[in-house]
């Protein structure tokens, strides 16, 4: 029920007692939000999770966003802030950059950026000046919105141009990405895509990268976790810049982040604040060093083992099932197929497996102007699922993709997604870490 604006006033002028983040406060002071809080927690729970970038963050990560940081405002870096009051908010920074260089072997980490996006814009502030020329996989093909979108400040800002994986394999053919560089020799080369659910060859990258005197920029948003996690390789000891996100495979708050060496330690720095950013999100980067800690363990590397083993038997459960695989299966998080063998795009599959509570992203395939469908199982895997769960995650989504499937068949994938994810409810009893 809306609040009257004088009750709400009342109910914020003297914080209620009890913790920051206390669920109960919020349903007293604000019933209507914390509905539609509710209702949000309700729909993760019940519905399938298989977006290629989303997860469950732990329990600790939530309280670190919730807690007193979140308060604080922190312009600069630790030691050095136009801030008073920030001895704290250094120690949580410190805590979260070292905890950064050490899980990824990196010289340097800037843990500010506050997402995906604002890391990349950073990048391209520390190496680059308009105009200058940059090679990235093309958008159509899978790269990102910051690779060169017309509607973003990277389309409008650099001269991008696009490299495609090969149309028939969906693979990306470095001798291609070479021969584009010679032709026109950028100051920067991106490697990173939204879709690719292959393993990219870092050092390939790095060796047309010194052979033509550019850049080298990797974009590792998706697969940084698993880089984390020790089952992937590192982009680390090849780019010049490493852009990431911190949510996703690797489980902790939504926002980004920036390892480098230390040649370049100052310019990515002064590239995040003052010249993109203001103020830090001190509560985030407070939750980020929490992920980084989790990330650490032995339990979250063989939580990362685990999200690919149920990518590779998703995948090939549904290429049994007749959907076209791109690269045949995959070696990350990510599994990207065209569902077009079984009758929709996958802009009306991803209409149709929403209404049977399957939630996924459409994607670009290798070839062609169709849209396929991005699958992921960072969140499945958090919630434990595993691989028979897989299989039968992939009969569900062929069933609701039947063209001969009518209300009572989605009605029934429906009741049997809420009875799968009633058994593996994300908040209990859960690994999430440490
Ligand atoms: C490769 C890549 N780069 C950048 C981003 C941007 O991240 P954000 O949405 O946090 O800005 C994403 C997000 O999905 C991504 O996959």
């Amino acid at each position: 029920m809306p609040l009257t604006a004088a009750a709400a006033d009342a109910r914020v002028t003297a914080h209620p007692a009890g913790h920051p983040a206390d669920a109960g406060a919020l349903r007293r002071q604000d019933p209507e939000l914390a509905e539609v809080l509710a209702g949000e927690a309700r729909r993760q729970a019940e519905g399938l999770q298989l977006s290629a970038a989303e997860n469950f963050v732990s329990p600790a990560v939530l309280a670190a966003l919730g807690s007193a940081l979140a308060n604080k405002y922190a312009e600069g870096y630790p030691g050095a802030r136009h801030h008073g009051g920030c001895a704290l908010a250094d120690t949580a920074e410190r805590i979260a950059t070292d905890r950064a260089t050490a899980l990824f072997g990196a010289a340097h980490a800037n843990v500010q950026p506050h997402s995906g996006s604002a890391a990349v814009l950073a990048a391209y502030a520390a190496l680059l000046r308009p105009g200058d020329t940059v090679l990235a996989l093309a958008l159509t093909r899978g790269g990102h919105l910051t690779h060169g979108s017309p509607a973003n400040f990277s389309g409008r800002w650099f001269h991008f141009v696009p490299y495609g994986p090969d149309p028939a394999t969906g693979l990306i053919d470095c001798d291609r990405v070479r021969a584009l560089a010679r032709a026109h020799r950028p100051k920067a080369i991106v490697c990173g895509s939204i879709s690719y659910p292959r393993h990219l060859d870092y050092p390939a990258f790095r060796a047309i990268a010194d052979e033509t005197g550019a850049f080298l920029v990797a974009d590792a948003a998706h697969p940084i976790g698993l880089v984390a996690g020790g089952v992937a390789p590192s982009p680390v000891p090849y780019a010049d810049v490493v852009c990431a996100t911190t949510h996703k495979v690797l489980r902790g708050p939504r926002g980004g982040m920036l390892l480098c060496g230390t040649e370049l330690a100052a310019r990515v720095d002064r590239a995040v604040f003052p010249f993109t950013q203001g103020g830090a999100q001190m509560h985030t980067i407070a939750a980020k060093a929490v992920a980084f800690g989790e990330a650490a363990t032995r339990a979250y590397a063989g939580y990362a083992r685990r999200v690919v083993a149920n990518a590779r038997t998703l995948a090939a459960a549904l290429a049994d099932r007749g959907l076209a695989v791109v690269t045949g299966g995959t070696d990350t998080h990510l599994v990207t197929a065209d569902p077009a063998p079984l009758g929709p795009d996958g802009r009306e599959a991803r209409i149709r497996l929403a209404a049977a509570g399957i939630v996924l992203d459409t994607c670009a395939l290798p070839a062609g102007p169709g849209r396929g469908l991005r699958l992921g199982t960072a969140a499945v895997t958090t919630q434990g699922m595993g691989e028979p769960e897989m299989e039968r995650i992939a009969g569900l989504l062929t069933r609701a993709l039947d063209p001969a499937a009518d209300e009572t068949v989605s009605t029934r994938t429906r009741a049997a997604v809420r009875e799968l994810t009633a058994r593996f409810p994300p908040y209990q009893g859960v690994d999430q870490g440490p």
